[in-house]
């Protein structure tokens, strides 16, 4: 067994296994060579070539337990054939949603555009790098994808979401567009399982947006179907619902594996609320700082999840800003803690 599966499946809280969300990317010199000659984004995730490499760069420079397939949350939108694009400065620009294209849209088409993803996966599943350790697929929740689709852009940029979502779209359209989405988001954790990827992480990164009153109907339920399908697949399954008010309820309703907590979230406390298993929460902008204040921190997490089941990470993503030498100084810290 892997040592995140340990963790999940017996328990263990002898020592914590690590990866990094966004521990492929701008931070690494090797990614940023590569991403000159790739200015398109999208076409870089859909390298079956490439992907593969930037997955692994950074398992070739650290211990990780894991491996994060290169991709991201937009592939999907991409696969329903609105059109995704990533500024520079600016983020993910989306195309107008074609509301009847989307609903029209076949299973097969879906897989086809997406077939690079998964045939990195494959080719990253096999290789010999990624043995006991675990490869995780990934999918944007539902809230999150119906966000990115009607926003057209990051809701940092706007947040206004009653203006781009609630008051713009009928109650009825937004329910045929997330009946739509959770399909293919389905279909898109199945053909990376099958593929190879042992466990799966879904991201909400806007799960904080939402008012409280609608979270059963756009995070609960539709992430309640994904959660189980997966767990019927015989794969464990991370939640990330970030910023969301009450973790505890998320997991006592949605039933996550395991549930990554955002570095808003008290540790101590959440430790004693929350009996699963708990995943990252420092925050990254930690690591741009000095090393005695990152050790603190890392080691305060390590001493709170001592006896809980504890997979090191972070709060979010891996700064762009980051140093490499950083990360190689946090992956041997929490190795050698004990
Ligand atoms: O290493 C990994 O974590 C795997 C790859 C991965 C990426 N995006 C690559 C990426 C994963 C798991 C994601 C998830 C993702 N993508 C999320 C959920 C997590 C989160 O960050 O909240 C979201 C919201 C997205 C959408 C997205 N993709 C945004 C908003 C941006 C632009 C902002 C940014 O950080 O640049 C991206 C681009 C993106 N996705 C990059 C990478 C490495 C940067 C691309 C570049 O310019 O080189």
């Amino acid at each position: 067994m892997t040592p995140i599966h340990r963790v999940i499946k017996n328990k263990t809280t002898s020592i914590s296994p690590i990866w990094f969300m966004r521990q492929a990317g701008r931070y690494l010199p090797e990614f940023r060579e590569i991403r000159k000659s790739n200015p398109n984004f999208i076409n870089l995730c859909l390298n079956e070539k490439i992907t593969p490499e930037i997955t692994l760069q950074p398992l070739n420079r650290f211990n990780l337990d894991a491996a994060i397939i290169f991709s991201d949350i937009l592939m999907v939108p991409h696969g329903l054939n609105q059109k995704v694009e990533f500024k520079k400065n600016y983020g993910p620009s989306l195309g107008d949603l074609e509301l009847k294209k989307i609903l029209e849209i076949k299973e097969d088409e879906f897989n086809n555009k997406l077939l690079p993803v998964y045939k990195a996966i494959d080719i990253v599943s096999k290789n010999e790098i990624t043995k006991n350790k675990d490869v995780i697929g990934f999918v944007g929740a539902p809230w999150t994808i119906l966000v990115y689709m009607l926003n057209k852009k990051s809701p940092k940029l706007e947040i206004d979401i009653n203006k781009t979502i609630f008051d713009k779209f009928k109650e009825a359209e937004l329910e045929m567009i997330l009946k739509t989405v959770i399909k293919f988001l389905k279909i898109h954790i199945k053909n990376q399982i099958d593929n190879g990827a042992s466990l799966i992480q879904i991201f909400d990164s806007w799960a904080g947006l939402l008012n409280e009153k609608l979270y059963s109907k756009y995070i609960f339920n539709p992430t309640i179907e994904l959660v189980e399908f997966t767990k019927s697949l015989n794969v464990p399954v991370i939640c990330f619902p970030r910023n969301i008010k009450d973790y505890k309820r998320f997991c006592e309703v949605v039933k996550p594996d395991v549930v990554n907590i955002d570095y808003d979230v008290d540790p101590k406390e959440i430790s004693n609320k929350i009996k699963i298993p708990i995943q990252g929460g420092l925050d990254p902008k930690i690591l741009l700082g000095d090393i005695a204040q990152l050790k603190k921190n890392a080691i305060n997490y390590l001493k709170i999840f001592k006896d809980h089941p504890y997979i090191f990470n972070l709060g979010h993503g891996v700064l762009p800003e980051t140093d490499p030498k950083t990360i190689d100084y946090l992956v041997k810290l929490v190795k050698d803690f004990k």
